[in-house]
């Protein structure tokens, strides 16, 4: 979750028995266009990370959709072999681009997928499990809108390695539902915006806090340049593309969509209501996750904020759900028997 998994965050989730994830560019609150500064930003949460916790963490790597630059992820991924970092979570494009190579430094690969044939992909290059993300999910979730209850029971099926669902997860009847869908684990977002170890603005957990079942919709995000249709590789740009990143509707929101009709893309979105300004030294997510602009912003949010109710520490809350699984796991037990 670029911006907001900082180290202090990835240690608190690693620190409480999870697998903690720094996200690109995250504890700093100024863009950068500087390859260097970009990869000694994220050298500097490893380091932090590492003074906060022993335990094991992970690192995400942004593939990059067609037509991104990959410079920036290039030097992330050249930092995090310098660093040594355990893990790898790769996501937003082929498992083909970096697999290997993190591989080859002796990190444990994981591969962030949104379909069947992703998953099958990243385990033929090589990668050590998958994280399958339904569209329930915040941030990118996939083109094609596949559910989470659709999509685990399929990549289980699908994989030999092992499969981590993410998307919509965010409570104990997440948890031992992914897992009776054939998932070996979870893999959360949304939830983690409201801790309170989470760097993000108490404006955007209070938005996630009051979220209900309607508060999200996916729109269409990527490159704009149509790709050939006999492309393979870059197929999923040109299929249908249904939804990709799923925001929180908020009143920003609501009046691009009154002035434009209809949002066809999160650029769209982004391009502003024609009343406010983006700050020259910020963006749009920085703006709204950090310094909590959401008059003139929307955020990235799961369908799962509707029911986050709390801003515990990752220690209550992953203690919670682990606590409360029992008691489902005897309910289900109960049933059968
Ligand atoms: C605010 C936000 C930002 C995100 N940014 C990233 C990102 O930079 N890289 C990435 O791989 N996934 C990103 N995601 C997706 C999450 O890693 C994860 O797949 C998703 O949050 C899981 O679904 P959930 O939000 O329902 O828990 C983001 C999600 C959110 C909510």
């Amino acid at each position: 979750m670029a911006w907001i998994t900082d180290a202090r965050l990835a240690a608190a989730v690693s620190e409480a028995g999870g697998l903690g994830t720094i996200g690109p560019n995250a504890g700093t609150e100024k863009v950068t266009s500087d390859v260097e500064e970009t990869g000694e930003r994220l050298r500097s949460q490893i380091r932090l990370c590492r003074e906060l916790t022993g335990k094991p963490f992970a690192v995400n790597f942004v593939v990059g959709v067609v037509g991104w630059d990959r410079k920036y992820s290039d030097r992330c991924v050249e930092v995090g072999i310098e660093e040594k970092v355990p893990v790898a979570i790769v996501s937003q494009g082929s498992p083909a681009v970096y697999t290997e190579r993190l591989k080859q430094a002796g990190m444990t690969v994981i591969h962030v997928c949104s379909t069947v044939r992703h998953v099958i992909k990243a385990e033929m290059s090589g990668a050590d499990a998958v994280v399958v993300s339904g569209t329930e999910g915040g941030g990118h979730s996939g083109f094609d809108q596949i559910t989470t209850l659709c999509l685990v029971p399929q990549a289980s099926d699908a994989t030999n390695i092992p499969v981590i669902a993410g998307g919509g997860i965010v409570d104990a009847r997440g948890l031992t539902g992914a897992l009776s869908l054939g998932a070996d684990g979870i893999y959360m977002g949304t939830r983690f915006i409201a801790t309170r170890e989470c760097p993000a603005h108490d404006n955007v957990k209070q938005a996630i806090l009051d979220a209900v079942d309607t508060s999200t919709m996916a729109i269409k995000h990527g490159s704009p340049v149509p790709m050939a249709v006999d492309d393979n590789e870059n197929r999923g740009f040109v299929e249908e593309r249904r939804g990709s990143i799923r925001m929180l509707i908020n009143d920003y929101l609501r009046r691009v969509m009154s002035k434009e009709g209809v949002i066809t893309s999160f650029e769209q979105a982004m391009q502003g209501d024609g009343e406010s300004e983006i700050p020259s030294e910020s963006n749009r997510t920085v703006d709204a996750f950090i310094h909590g602009n959401l008059e003139t912003n929307s955020i990235t949010s799961g369908q799962g904020a509707a029911m986050i109710w709390d801003i515990p520490s990752c220690g209550e809350l992953i203690e919670t759900i682990v606590g409360e699984a029992r008691p489902i796991v005897d309910r289900l037990g109960a049933i059968f028997r």
